[in-house]
């Protein structure tokens, strides 16, 4: 048995393509696949749409960052929701709970070969609470499935000049996104640098990608090349 873990961006499920609902079909195919082939997966959900949504209708309103980041965690738990039906319309051994924290998923990963789920508690993203199950449950790498194609030293849609990675240190992408710090609700940065902070400390393995290529998600889970950023632990 290998446990891998996937960090599912939120924008992955309201892709702007015309096949909306094939790439969530998609997912459940090859994580079917994988399965049969011995693979046992933690999906962690991000909140996309939804969040930006749900904090943008609220944040002239609430102050309170813990309720904004509530709100999002929200969105995540839809999110994942949406995730968990279709893989158990696909007949995934999945549970039909959404674990409310790392502890819990790690418990359901021994019972079950497909665990989905999203955010925990306030304060990160859903990136983090991949990087922990990562790492709780001894997966060799997380997969992080973005709708970037790499990891850029600066924003690309702020400067087009900015220097892409095919490889880089852990190290290395801490110092991209800086300290482990929170952003504010709903902003978006390649990988939650509080995440990114606890793969430094466990020297943890990251895969970045683009995840509208479901190939690209494939050839990663299977320790293929693929078309990202691998990040690497010490
Ligand atoms: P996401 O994980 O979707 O963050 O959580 P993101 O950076 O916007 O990710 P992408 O772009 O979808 O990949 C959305 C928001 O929900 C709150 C945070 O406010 C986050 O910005 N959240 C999420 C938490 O507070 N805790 C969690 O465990 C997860």
């Amino acid at each position: 048995m290998k446990n891998v873990v996937v960090a599912v961006g939120g924008s992955l499920l309201r892709p702007e393509v015309a096949e909306r609902s094939s790439w969530l079909e998609d997912l459940a195919e090859l994580v079917k696949e994988q399965v049969s082939f011995g693979v046992r997966f933690g999906i962690v959900v991000g909140g996309g749409s939804p969040a930006r949504e749900s904090i943008q209708l609220v944040e002239s309103i609430i102050d309170d960052v813990l309720a904004l980041d509530r709100i999002g965690i929200s969105a995540t738990r839809l999110n994942a929701s949406i995730i968990k039906e279709i893989f158990q319309n696909s007949g995934i051994n999945v549970p039909e709970k959404i674990p409310n924290d790392v502890s819990q998923a790690v418990i359901l990963m021994e019972r079950y070969d497909v665990v989905v789920m999203g955010g925990t508690l306030p304060g990160h993203t859903t990136d983090k609470v991949a990087i922990e199950l990562a790492i709780s449950t001894n997966s060799e790498k997380c997969i992080i499935a973005t709708n970037v194609n790499k990891v850029y030293d600066e924003d690309p849609r702020k400067n087009k000049n900015a220097k892409s990675f095919d490889e880089m240190s852990i190290h290395e992408l801490q110092e991209i996104v800086g300290p482990a710090k929170h952003a504010k609700a709903g902003a978006s940065q390649v990988v939650d640098p509080i995440g990114v902070s606890l793969a430094v400390e466990s020297n943890l393995t990251l895969n970045i990608l683009d995840g509208r290529k479901m190939k690209n998600i494939k050839n990663a889970v299977q320790g293929n090349v693929f078309e990202g950023t691998i990040v690497k632990g010490d």
